[in-house]
């Protein structure tokens, strides 16, 4: 499919938002960081100049909103997150509000030209763009689309980062209000939730395809170990029992991770994070903590995996009078996505592509796991070159990008025009709140 100034507009987006950053030179972009006031006020412009009414709410989530005729009508989400890891790319999470954007442009520039195709939507449509899904800054992920289903609750509002800064401080110091919390918690107009969003793995480009339609998010489960021995001066205590070794507990623990998930097909385990406490080259590691990040298709794999981990850190901890504990910060389930919405993505797929896009479980988490606790959600996958993201050199192809856009274009037409569709995926709302969608 040939580029479209619109796709390059979006790619140009993505990477002008790329230089909004607390680390200069590259992409950082931490829960409500300053960098982020750029970010509201470059994506919150885009927003208003396509007739939305913007906002950012309590959790420093930017919220737009392009109403429909109708002031009661429900409510399509389309969104993703604006944070980043450390050194990110230009477009995991940034891309889906940016196409976000892109498509409320695309239905009012029908509506105001009147083509044929440009009728008023009959629903309004909420872009989001989530203040924080990586978990960077709190380690602890999801925390604009817990505010937004009601989750986010005292224990992770007292969270505290490196510096002391709590969760709830942080709001403050960005210049939002905490009490605004519960304002920030999605109302019953609300009907679905669509994220678009890179692969950010080898199989759409290894089958040559653009887009993938994700039937379920891989469960996830996170967990911060802290391995505790004894410090002691490397020269004077001798090798074996008197020593308390931490660093080597975790070091022959975090081998049995690669090994067992090695042997384990669909299961991908991960020691991201090891710091060592006052470490010094003449000095016996005393204490660390180990992250450990766990996926899988089936819940039951994970957790049996879990529980091999857990024992063997116990065993590999105990050989060296070495104590482990942890806390779990994220267990997640798999996250099935709404097989209606999915079904109708994929029909808007392949009739804005020519092609049916094939179904994809989502090794990485995405913030329509938690929304998919309220509403029925589906996820538009795009292409990742290379299979590579979560890196700098993470990027997208602009044909694909278009391909996303006419499929969202199409998808929304679909939901306009085919009332009884329209009318089966807003029934889950309470009767109390279907308005009259026949405006
Ligand atoms: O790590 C993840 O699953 C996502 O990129 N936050
Ligand atoms: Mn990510
Ligand atoms: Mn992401």
């Amino acid at each position: 499919m040939g580029t479209t100034p619109r796709a390059e507009r979006a790619i140009a987006r993505c990477r002008e938002l790329a230089l909004c950053t607390e680390v200069e030179g590259e992409t950082t972009r931490t829960f409500l960081a300053p960098s982020m006031h750029r970010v509201h006020e470059l994506a919150g412009g885009w927003m208003e100049a396509a007739g939305m009414h913007v906002r950012v709410d309590s959790a420093g989530n930017l919220r737009g909103v392009l109403p429909a005729a109708n002031s009661d009508a429900p409510r399509l989400l389309i969104g993703s997150h604006l944070d980043t890891i450390a050194n990110a790319g230009a477009f995991d999470g940034v891309l889906g509000v940016v196409l976000g954007v892109g498509l409320v442009e695309e239905m009012v520039e029908g509506t105001r030209t009147a083509s044929p195709s440009g009728a008023p939507l009959p629903f309004a449509i909420e872009v989001i763009g989530f203040s924080e899904e990586e978990g960077v800054r709190f380690a602890k992920p999801f925390l604009g689309s817990l505010a937004l289903v009601g989750e986010l609750d005292a224990a992770t509002l007292g969270r505290t980062d490196r510096g002391g800064v709590s969760v709830v401080d942080a709001i403050r110091q960005f210049g939002l209000d905490p009490n605004g919390l519960p304002a920030a918690i999605l109302d019953d107009s609300a009907f679905a939730y669509l994220e678009l969003h890179i692969e950010q793995g080898p199989v759409l480009e290894s089958e040559n395809l653009a887009l993938g339609v994700v039937d379920a998010i891989a469960g996830q489960t996170r967990i911060q170990l802290s391995f505790t021995g004894q410090a002691n001066h490397a020269g004077t205590t001798p090798m074996g029992r008197l020593r308390h070794d931490a660093l080597a507990a975790a070091a022959e623990w975090v081998i049995e991770v690669e090994r067992y998930a090695n042997h384990c097909d669909g299961l991908v385990a991960t020691v991201g994070k090891l710091d060592v406490a006052a470490s010094a080259s003449n000095v016996i590691p005393g204490q660390l903590s180990a992250s450990l990040d766990v996926r899988h298709a089936s819940d039951a794999v994970r957790n049996a995996a879990l529980d091999h981990y857990l024992a063997y850190a116990a065993s590999s901890a105990a050989v060296r009078g070495v104590t482990v504990t942890q806390a779990t910060l994220l267990d997640s389930p798999a996250v099935p996505m709404d097989p209606t919405l999915s079904a109708l993505l994929a029909t808007a797929a392949t009739q804005a592509t020519g092609s049916l896009p094939p179904a994809l479980v989502s090794g990485a988490g995405h913030d329509a796991m938690i929304v998919a606790r309220r509403l029925p959600t589906a996820i538009l996958f795009l292409r990742s070159p290379g299979g590579l993201s979560h890196h700098p050199d993470e990027a997208v192809l602009p044909g694909d990008v278009e391909a996303a856009l006419a499929t969202g274009v199409e998808f929304l037409h679909s939901l306009r025009d085919d009332r009884a569709m329209l009318e089966r995926v807003t029934a889950r709302r309470p009767r109390s709140r279907r308005e009259d969608i026949h405006a």
